[in-house]
C-alpha cells in the first residue's frame, strides 16, 4: 500500500473534519423540528442594552431570529479587543442585514464594571452602528447562560479573567446552533452567519459549500501573524483603520521601541511611554491590545511590515 504524504494525511484529515461540520448542520436542521425551538432550554434571563434598555433573553433577543452571540468585559487588556475587532469584520461584511436578517449580542461578563454607559462608550471606541448590541446584567444570570450556551469553562473561572472566547451562532427557527472561533476567517463567518444558518439555504444551487473553500494560502509567518491578529486593526497603506495605518512604521519608529510595542503595549501605556500616550488619545481612546506576542514573532511582524511598506511604495 502507498503510505499517504504527511501534506496528503492533513489534507484528508481536514475534509473529513469539514464534512463532519457540514453533516453536523445538517443532521441538526431537521424540518420536522422546525419553529421556533429555544424557549425551552435557553433562560429567559432579564438584560440591559448599552442603551439602557430592559430585555429578556429568548422572548426579545432570540426568538425566530439568527444570532451571533459572544462574552466579554471591556477592561480586559487582550483577548477581549481583538475578539471584537474581529467580530467587527463580520458584522462589516454583513453590512445592513445585522439588525434585519441577523442579530449580534455581545454580553459583559463583568456586570458590576460594564454598566450600560461602559458597553456604550466600549461600542463607540469600535464604531459599531445599529443590530449588534451590547448587553449586561446579572451574574449569577449571565453565568447560567454561558453554561447553557456551552461557553463557560470551568477551569478558567480562576479571577484571571480569562474566558472562553468562542461564540455561538444560530438559528431558533431551525434549531441549528454551532459553536465557532472569532479569529476564524471573517468572510466565511460572515457567510455562514449570514446564509448558512438560513433555512434551505445549504441546498441552493449558488449557496457556497465547505468543499469549495479553496487550500490555505501559505504565507511567511510574519504575514500569517499579521493577517490572523493584526489586520481587523490595520492596514498597510490603505489608510486609517481602527487603529493607525502602518505603512511606513517600521521607519517612524525605533526598533526597540517597536519590538517592545508588539508585545507589551499595555505596559508600555501604563507606564507612560509619550508615544504610547499620544497614539492612544488620537485612536478615540482604543489600547492596542496585548497580543502575548514573543521576540520571534514581533521580529517576524516587523519584517512583515517593512516589506508590504516597500510593496506598497513601489505600486504607488
Ligand atoms: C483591537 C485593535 C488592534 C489590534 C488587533 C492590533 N492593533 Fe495595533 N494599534 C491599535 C491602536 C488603537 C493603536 C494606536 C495606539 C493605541 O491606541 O494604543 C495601535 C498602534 C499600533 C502601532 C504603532 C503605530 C505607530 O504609529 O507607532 C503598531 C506598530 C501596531 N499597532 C502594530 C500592530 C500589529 C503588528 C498588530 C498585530 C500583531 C496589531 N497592531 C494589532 C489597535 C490594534
Amino acid at each position: 500500500m502507498k503510505v499517504p504524504s504527511p501534506k496528503r494525511l492533513r489534507r484528508k484529515n481536514r475534509i473529513a473534519a469539514l464534512l463532519l461540520a457540514a453533516f453536523v448542520v445538517q443532521a441538526s436542521a431537521c424540518p420536522a423540528l422546525a419553529g421556533s425551538r429555544g424557549a425551552g432550554y435557553f433562560p429567559n434571563i432579564p438584560l440591559i442594552t448599552h442603551e439602557g434598555e430592559s430585555v429578556r433573553f429568548y422572548d426579545d433577543l432570540v426568538e425566530n431570529r439568527v444570532v451571533a452571540v459572544n462574552f466579554i468585559y471591556t477592561s480586559c487588556p487582550d483577548s477581549c479587543p481583538a475578539e471584537t475587532a474581529k467580530l467587527k469584520q463580520v458584522y462589516n461584511e454583513l453590512g445592513d442585514r445585522v439588525g434585519r436578517d441577523v442579530f449580534m449580542y455581545s454580553i459583559s461578563i463583568d456586570p458590576e464594571h460594564d454598566t450600560p454607559a461602559v458597553l456604550k462608550k466600549f461600542r463607540k471606541k469600535f464604531q459599531i452602528g445599529p443590530g449588534w448590541v451590547f448587553l449586561t446584567g446579572e451574574e449569577a444570570d449571565i453565568t447560567l447562560l454561558r453554561q447553557k450556551l456551552g461557553l463557560y469553562l470551568d477551569e478558567i473561572q480562576d479571577g484571571s479573567g480569562d474566558h472562553n472566547i468562542s461564540f455561538i451562532v444560530g438559528n431558533d427557527r431551525t434549531g441549528k446552533w454551532i459553536k465557532r472561533s472569532p479569529f476564524d476567517n471573517p468572510k466565511s463567518l460572515a457567510n455562514l452567519i449570514g446564509y448558512g444558518l438560513f433555512d434551505g439555504m445549504l441546498q441552493r444551487s449558488n449557496a457556497r459549500s465547505y468543499a469549495n473553500v479553496p487550500d490555505a494560502p501559505k504565507y511567511s509567518r510574519g504575514e500569517y501573524l499579521y493577517r490572523s491578529r493584526c489586520a481587523s486593526c490595520h492596514t498597510i497603506g490603505g489608510g486609517e483603520s481602527l487603529g493607525p495605518d502602518l505603512h511606513g512604521v517600521t521607519k517612524l519608529r525605533d526598533h526597540a521601541w517597536l519590538v517592545r510595542w508588539l508585545k507589551e503595549p499595555d505596559e508600555m501605556l501604563a507606564e507612560g511611554d509619550p508615544i504610547a500616550r499620544e497614539l492612544f488619545e488620537r485612536y478615540n481612546q482604543l489600547a492596542m491590545p496585548n497580543l502575548r506576542l514573543d521576540d520571534a514573532d514581533a521580529e517576524a511582524l516587523i519584517e512583515f511590515m517593512a516589506a508590504q511598506s516597500r510593496r506598497v511604495g513601489r505600486a504607488r
